[in-house]
């Protein structure tokens, strides 16, 4: 072994490191990462009670262990807790399993199925800019992330929106909510004592056993009334799992992981894109001139997005602002070495796009939100990973993307929502949302004449109306 392969990667040590447990808000934990990351570089490490974690933040390093060295990491610990909530799926498995559940769905979400789902995103995103009227006030986390469920509902269990769809998704809150702050200490701690925390929180945990029991029925419920749809190949991703497997239990367990990673996700990101859209004028009036120039007076179809690349570059900024996974990780196998430091089996790796799409080696100005800098990226590849990468990379990217742009375009087409509160809104947890409600009001655009109808009914036109309305949007980043 060489000299550099001995040296151990600096980082915080001592009581400091209490901080990477959760111990304050959320977003304590991802800007004390992001300080350490500033201050040590590509490689800090973290030593909790005897086990060491490693975050990196370094687009070659992440290239190493989410490609090049993958075999050499799997899971983190605290998967065992998504694995107590969803079953064993997709999310949840090792290999060999993982390539032979991942084979198995991948029909779902290749290039065709994407586009049928778009239509039900375009008709999802209609119906819902057809119910919001001029002045309305909404809840606009709460907003998309009905909106997001419909289209996970229609497009994951075939036929319409599914009552059964929301009792899961409310199932899936609590039993999340009832043991998140169970997670990180999980990566802290030895496995073996992390089996007993774990075994301790849920056992106590009566809410969280309510809502598994809960989850568990709506999912039987759902695949029974489903299975009929499903087997004349009208059902949507549940259809294709039928298809290829008659084990309710094994459907049942995909469809939950794919319900948890595939709704929250999509509409935490719709919900800061808004939030950055209220607080940025200029950014709102380059997307409306694109989508006034594009679409005219019609929605948009699966057709347009090609062609929408401002909308799109909104998304993609938004999701390097905001990750809604911004913190996910690895568990070391074998002993490796990453820039020269010995990695030993049984350490922890932290991957944070959060982290590391804020370094300003590869995003220039990188808290401000600029979707100008999309016309030509500089960066290299795995600097910006909210997909992850590698054979884990997520499935569900293509949906979220589609889903992301077409949300955008068909409401922003119609309507800006400007914050009535100013100040910026922190982050409340790992699947990164608002501390607080993001109140708007929605101002109906009249795109025959680019005027906006104002709640008042007087009307404004043009860059004149940005800059009156300013006043209305947030200061916040
Ligand atoms: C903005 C939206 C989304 C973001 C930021 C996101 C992010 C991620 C990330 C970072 C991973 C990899 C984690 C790792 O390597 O440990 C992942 C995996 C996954 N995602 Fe997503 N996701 C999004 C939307 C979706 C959607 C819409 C679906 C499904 C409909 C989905 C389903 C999954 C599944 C099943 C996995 C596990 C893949 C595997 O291990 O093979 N995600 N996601």
């Amino acid at each position: 072994m060489g000299e550099s392969m001995r040296r151990v990667a600096p980082g915080p040590r001592g009581l400091e490191v209490l901080q990477f447990l959760g111990l304050g808000t959320f977003e304590n934990t991802l800007h004390f990462l992001r300080a350490q990351a500033r201050k040590h570089g590509p490689v800090t490490s973290f030593r909790i009670l005897g086990r060491t974690l490693y975050l990196l933040d370094d687009p070659e390093l992440l290239r190493q262990v989410l490609v090049v060295q993958q075999h050499s990491f799997t899971r983190p610990v605290g998967t065992q807790l998504l694995r107590d909530i969803t079953g064993l799926n997709l999310a949840t498995t090792d290999e060999p399993l993982h390539r032979e559940r991942r084979r198995l769905l991948q029909p779902a979400f290749a290039r065709q199925a994407i586009a049928a789902y778009g239509g039900v995103m375009a008709h999802e995103a209609r119906r819902f800019a057809a119910e919001c009227f001029d002045g309305q006030l909404l809840d606009i986390g709460a907003a998309m992330a009905r909106l997001t469920l419909n289209v996970a509902s229609r497009t994951l269990f075939g036929g319409g929106v599914d009552p059964d769809a929301y009792a899961m998704s409310q199932a899936l809150a609590r039993a999340m909510h009832a043991v998140s702050r169970v997670g990180p200490i999980l990566e802290a701690v030895p496995p073996s004592i992390a089996g007993a925390c774990r075994r301790l929180s849920f056992g106590a945990n009566v809410e969280f056993r309510r809502a598994r029991t809960a989850l568990r029925a709506s999912v039987q419920r759902l695949i029974e009334r489903n299975r009929g749809i499903a087997e004349t190949n009208g059902g949507g991703v549940l259809s294709i799992v039928l298809a290829a497997s008659g084990d309710d239990a094994a459907v049942g367990d995909e469809l939950c992981a794919l319900l948890f990673a595939g709704h929250e996700t999509t509409a935490t990101a719709l919900t800061w894109a808004w939030y950055l859209l209220a607080s940025h004028p200029t950014v709102e009036a380059t997307l409306h001139e694109e989508l006034d120039a594009v679409l005219g007076e019609r929605d948009p179809t699966v057709d347009d997005i090609a062609n929408l690349p401002f909308t799109t570059a909104v998304f993609n900024e938004t999701l390097r602002l905001y990750p809604s996974a911004p913190v996910f990780g690895r568990r070391v196998l074998e002993d490796c070495e990453l820039c020269g430091y010995r990695i030993s089996g049984g350490s922890g790796i932290i991957i944070s796009p959060f982290v590391s799409q804020r370094n300003a080696r590869y995003f220039p100005a990188p808290e401000c939100f600029v979707p100008a800098r999309w016309q030509q990226p500089t960066w290299p590849d795995f600097a910006y990973v909210p997909f992850g990468g590698g054979a884990r990379r997520c499935i569900g990217e293509p949906f979220a993307r589609m889903e992301g742009v077409m949300v955008l375009a068909t409401l922003a087409r119609r309507y800006r929502f400007a914050r009535i509160e100013r100040g910026r809104v922190g982050i409340a947890s790992a699947m990164l949302r608002p501390a607080r409600p993001i109140v708007v009001r929605a101002i109906a655009r009249d795109t025959s004449t680019r005027r906006y109808v104002s709640v008042k009914g007087e009307s404004l036109t043009g860059r004149a109306a940005f800059r009156d309305r300013q006043g209305m949007a947030g200061a916040a980043r």
